[in-house]
C-alpha cells in the first residue's frame, strides 16, 4: 500500500467521479473537492455560461489554474473534469501530486449516465454518443498514461467502486 496523500479521480463524463469521490473521501477521511464545482462556486457562474462567454479555451484556463491550486493541498480527494488530461502540464501535476485513479467507463455506460444532461456544453450536440466516442479515442491513452489504478465502473454502483478503490490503494 502506498502512502496516502492526495487522490485524483480522472475519467470521462459519466464515469461517476463526483459521486464516487464523495463516498471515497468520507471512507478515507480526505477532504472532497470537485474542480468543476469549485470553479462554479468561486466565479458565481456555471460551466455552460463560461463556455458561452469565454469558449472552451477560457474554461480550460480556469480548470488548469484550479487544478494547480487544489493539488497543492494535502489529503484531498479531487474529482476532475473529463477534459483535465488534455493539457500536458495538467497531466504532470496530477501524476506528481497524488495517486491517480482512472474510472474506466464504456461509451454505452457514459451515454446512459449522461442522457438527461443539460450542464455539459460538449454534450449539447445532435449526437452525444459520437462526441463521447471521439473524446474517448483522444483521452483514453492520456488517462492511462497517468493512472496508478484503473477501475472499471460499468454496471456497478458508486459504493462498490468506492470500496474497491479504498481496498486497492
Ligand atoms: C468536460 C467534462 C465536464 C466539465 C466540462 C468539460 C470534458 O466534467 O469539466 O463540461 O471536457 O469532458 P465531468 O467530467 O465531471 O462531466
Amino acid at each position: 500500500m502506498k502512502a496516502l496523500g492526495n487522490i485524483f479521480l480522472v475519467g470521462p463524463m459519466g464515469a461517476g467521479k463526483s459521486t464516487i469521490g464523495r463516498l471515497l473521501a468520507a471512507e478515507l477521511r480526505l477532504e472532497f473537492k470537485d474542480t468543476d464545482k469549485e470553479i462554479e462556486d468561486r466565479s458565481g457562474v456555471d460551466i455552460p455560461w463560461i463556455f458561452d462567454m469565454e469558449g472552451e479555451e477560457g474554461f480550460r484556463l480556469r480548470e488548469s489554474a484550479m487544478l494547480d491550486e487544489l493539488s497543492q493541498q494535502d489529503k484531498i480527494l479531487l474529482a476532475t473534469g473529463g477534459g483535465i488530461v488534455i493539457k500536458p502540464e495538467n497531466r504532470k501535476l496530477l501524476a506528481s501530486r497524488g495517486q491517480v485513479v482512472y474510472l474506466k467507463t464504456s461509451i454505452d455506460e457514459q451515454v446512459k449516465r449522461t442522457s438527461r444532461d443539460t450542464k455539459r456544453p460538449l454534450l449539447q450536440a445532435d449526437n452525444p454518443r459520437a462526441v463521447l466516442t471521439a473524446l474517448m479515442a483522444e483521452r483514453h491513452p492520456l488517462y492511462e498514461e497517468i493512472a496508478d489504478y484503473i477501475i472499471d465502473t460499468d454496471g456497478r454502483s458508486p459504493r462498490s467502486v468506492a470500496i474497491e478503490i479504498s481496498r486497492s490503494i
